[in-house]
């Protein structure tokens, strides 16, 4: 059973600081993708809205499923949009970036069928439970002494996005479960919202380049470059079970690292630190190790 959850996360213009994180390269492109996301939860939202009523018939945990899916993803929304009002104070122009996507999803909203948007949902959630273990198994050097808002907005969002893992896969299966659909919206997804994602990004990245001299440009270009391909090293190879028409997300165990995160962020008490520093990373494979650390 999914838990919306409301964690003690807010923002505030000259307190927050939009460089969160240490490392600017990945605290602005996690900002490029708070800016992306907010079309893009709009666009699972409204088809898992379709499926839920139209294709739950016989199904009631599904259709249950859904309607927390639902409030989970327009709990991310809510918490983004304040956090992107940040950047748009700190003069960020984000809404041309925001509009083109924002067209782009209604479009393929508009013009293909509700198996393959439900495919492209699918393959988006896919892929970010995949990146939910990378950022809770291979980040914490981001997070180190980082700024507790902006880190805990993704750790958070990033854990319950590993907790609804399952919820468009079956939604696509209760409206196709076509395997070659479901590949077809998974690589059309998987290369569109990186695209966007990759735009939103740039657009925080080109602001702050201005202002650099040359040298410190091309190292924050080359610094992100790393960053990606570090990501997507780490990634891709564990994401090759996509592939098996057998592949089925709900098989995959909730990490405990991942699951301390979701009972951290259930509470609504005053948080003042990044949940990494309160959970340190252990290894599943030393399981016998403490989980809690100081
Ligand atoms: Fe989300
Ligand atoms: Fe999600």
């Amino acid at each position: 059973m999914l838990t919306p959850r409301r964690p003690d996360i807010a923002f505030q213009q000259g307190v927050t600081p939009i460089l969160w994180s240490k490392d600017r390269e990945f605290a602005q492109y996690l900002n490029g993708v708070s800016v992306i996301i907010t079309p893009v939860e709009h666009l699972l939202n409204n088809v898992a809205n379709e499926i839920r009523a139209q294709h739950c018939d016989g199904n009631p945990a599904l259709k249950e499923e859904l309607e927390l899916f639902i409030r989970q993803e327009s709990n991310h929304t809510l918490y983004h949009n304040r956090f992107n009002k940040l950047l748009l104070d700190a003069g960020y122009e984000i809404k041309p970036v925001i509009a083109a996507v924002t067209g782009e999803l209604k479009a393929l909203r508009d013009k293909k069928s509700l198996a393959f948007c439900a495919a492209y949902c699918a393959g988006f959630e896919n892929t970010a439970t995949f990146v939910a273990k990378y950022v809770y198994e291979q980040c914490d050097q981001y997070f180190e002494g980082a700024e507790p808002s902006g880190a805990n907005l993704w750790l958070w969002h990033i854990s319950e996005e590993f907790e609804h893992r399952t919820s468009c896969h079956e939604a696509f299966n209760a409206v196709s479960g076509s395997y070659f659909l479901r590949l077809a919206g998974f690589f059309y997804s998987f290369w569109h919202i990186n695209y966007c994602f990759w735009r939103g990004a740039s657009v925080l990245l080109k602001k702050d380049r201005a202002a650099m001299a040359p040298s410190r440009r091309w190292a924050s270009r080359l610094h992100q470059a790393r960053n990606m391909t570090r990501q997507l090293a780490w990634t891709l190879p564990r994401m090759l079970p996509l592939l098996s028409p057998g592949f089925d997300p709900g098989k995959m165990p909730v990490p405990a690292r991942i699951q301390a995160a979701l009972d951290f962020f259930k509470t609504t008490d005053p948080i003042n630190e990044p949940f990494t520093a309160v959970y340190r990373f252990v290894p599943e494979s030393f399981p016998h190790a403490p989980i809690r650390q100081k």
